[in-house]
């Protein structure tokens, strides 16, 4: 009882109200709720420090950066929080003004990885040989799904399309998709020179994938999760386009603490853990194996982690049942 007392005192105060909702969105760092809030870095963590001691918001540090989410589902609060949450109708003004204010924070931090991406387009294939020992991970990659024939894959985030020439002699079609226009014309291009005339290229948003449910048999994400505002949204929205069977094929990067890759190369998040991304995959209806590991080279690279769902006919059951 005390446990939900803590929990209503610390939701019933509008700023923290407001933050709740805010974070119902998507998980959030303080600067970008300090932003949408308008009011000051220390008031906002104030509140921030009692919703977390209250187990009503999580606070999940990363390098320089603290993001907070809702509070977690394993503390047992959450159908509280979300039922609160409901209770707030869209249509409340004080919401509307911070969703408008949100959507533009997170409209900015697209502008900037879109203007990165779009001045290293052309570099794209260099930069990546810099942090990945390549041949290693690329032959990784392909032990971990075998050699299909796949039907249809998808590679998400393709970039120059050098994931989807990996894998090219194993599918039947494989279509890449990017948000960037510049990554676009580099993928076209690579895949016309490699001859791979069942391969395309074409612009579309991960989160909102231009294939059927269930229509493709391999899909890959490589180190793209890292740039992303919501990996876990992404990972579902993967998984709804595997065919039961099929197979997701994940390669980011370990957790590291190299925090100069925000600043200098847009990522947000400085890698993943076995168990966030085995909540992710679980939540989508996927079966994950073991994550196979490369080991960074030297002391200041990066290990890469390969994760492989797989989505079982049952596993769609249970998916599409919930
Ligand atoms: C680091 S690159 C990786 C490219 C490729 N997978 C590789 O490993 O070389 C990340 C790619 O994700 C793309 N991207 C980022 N956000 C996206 C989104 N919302 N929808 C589609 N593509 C996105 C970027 O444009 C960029 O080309």
């Amino acid at each position: 009882m005390e446990r939900v007392v803590g929990a209503l005192k610390a939701m019933g105060e509008p700023t923290r109200l407001r933050i709740l909702m805010l974070l119902a969105r998507g998980e959030l760092t303080v600067s970008e709720l300090v932003q949408v809030l308008g009011q000051s870095q220390p008031r906002v963590s104030r509140h921030l420090k009692l919703m977390t001691e209250a187990g009503v918001v999580q606070r999940m540090p990363e390098g320089a950066w603290v993001f907070y989410a809702l509070g977690a589902e394993r503390d047992g609060l959450r159908g509280l929080i979300d039922a609160t949450v409901a209770e707030v109708p869209v249509s409340d003004l004080t919401l509307a003004r911070d969703l408008e204010r949100l959507e533009a924070v997170k409209a900015s931090r697209a502008e900037a990885a879109s203007d990165y991406f779009r001045s290293v387009a052309q570099d794209w294939d260099r930069i990546r040989a810099l942090h990945l020992a390549e041949n290693e991970v690329e032959t990784a990659m392909r032990d971990a799904v075998g050699d299909g024939p796949f039907g249809l894959m998808v590679d998400i985030g393709t970039g120059t399309g050098r994931v989807i020439e990996l894998f090219a002699d194993a599918a039947s079609r494989a279509v890449g998709i990017d948000i960037s226009h510049d990554m676009l014309t580099v993928a076209r291009a690579n895949l016309e020179r490699a001859g791979l005339s069942h391969c395309s290229a074409r612009r579309a948003d991960l989160y909102a994938l231009p294939f059927d449910t269930g229509a493709a048999d391999l899909v890959t994400i490589h180190q793209v999760l890292h740039y992303l505002d919501e990996p876990s949204v992404a990972v579902r929205e993967a998984a709804r386009v595997l065919a039961p069977g099929g197979c997701l094929l994940i390669v980011d990067f370990d957790r590291h603490d190299h925090e100069f890759l925000r600043e200098e190369h847009a990522h947000r998040r400085l890698g993943f853990g076995d168990s966030e991304v085995a909540e992710w995959t679980r939540s989508a209806g996927l079966e994950l194996r073991p994550a196979r590991t490369l080991e960074a080279a030297s002391a200041d690279g990066l290990t890469v982690k390969i994760w492989l769902g797989r989505h079982s006919p049952d596993a769609r059951n249970e998916r599409d049942a919930a």
